[in-house]
């Protein structure tokens, strides 16, 4: 489907704005790849295992300007949507999710905007995540356009359960059988307890290999 057919608004200011959420991508995730390298560099350890990013396909921007009350219009769509670009970092350790989130958070040049934390406050669901809603400037050639960013930071274990739930939710339109749901949220704790397991595992190899050295 073409964007201007979903939007009846012209293409050329489709174009530009999705032009615009990519050069957003492109800068949040240069930022992400900078901090991930100085932490190499400092620390010898890399706090991000992947990084994915992706722009919201015009028909699920459509989707959820409907499902939201609201006309599907360029101006409503730049307003209520928030996650047209999107990023999600995935690492290794929950330690890492924070320690990745106050990196972002002092960057200057990036607004915080809003941040859910999932984390502490796991959905009803299950869902897990530490999502952060950032504004980003792009500096065009003849003004500065503050774009939004929608970051999810999430464990290797979040991200394998989020990408399960995600698949059950679509195969079922929302309404999968009462003993899917409660085994899916019983997999949620069964990750909560393995990235606790894992991080407490991680300190004493790294204190194992610190009391090593000093011998
Ligand atoms: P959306 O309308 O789903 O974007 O929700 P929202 O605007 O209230 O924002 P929220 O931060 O709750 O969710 C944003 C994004 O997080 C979603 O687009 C999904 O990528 C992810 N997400 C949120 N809840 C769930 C969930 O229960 N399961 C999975 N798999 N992903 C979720
Ligand atoms: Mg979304």
């Amino acid at each position: 489907m073409q964007a201007a057919e979903v939007f009846q608004d012209n293409a050329e200011s489709w174009e530009t704005l999705i032009f615009l959420y990519n050069s957003a991508l492109k800068e949040v995730g240069t930022k992400l790849e900078i901090l991930n390298d100085e932490f190499v560099h400092i620390h010898r350890y890399n706090p991000i295992e992947y990084i994915k990013s992706r722009i919201k396909s015009p028909e699920s921007i459509c989707k959820k300007l409907k499902r939201n009350g609201h006309d599907t219009s360029l101006e409503n769509m730049v307003r209520y949507i928030n996650d047209i670009a999107g990023i999600r970092i995935v690492c290794s350790f929950t330690s890492d999710i924070y320690r990745m989130a106050e990196m972002i958070g002092k960057q200057n040049d990036l607004t915080v905007l809003s941040i859910k934390d999932y984390i502490h406050h796991p959905k009803e669901s299950g869902y897990k995540s530490y999502h952060m809603l950032v504004s980003v400037p792009i500096f065009l050639s003849d003004r500065v356009v503050d774009t939004k960013v929608e970051v999810q930071i999430r464990t290797i274990a979040m991200d394998f359960w989020a990408s399960l739930e995600h698949k059950i939710y679509y195969k079922f339109e929302g309404n999968a059988p009462d003993y899917i749901s409660r085994d899916l949220k019983e997999c949620s704790e069964i990750v909560s307890m393995m990235d606790a397991k894992m991080l407490q595992l991680n300190q004493a190899i790294l204190e194992a290999k610190a009391r090593q050295d000093l011998d």
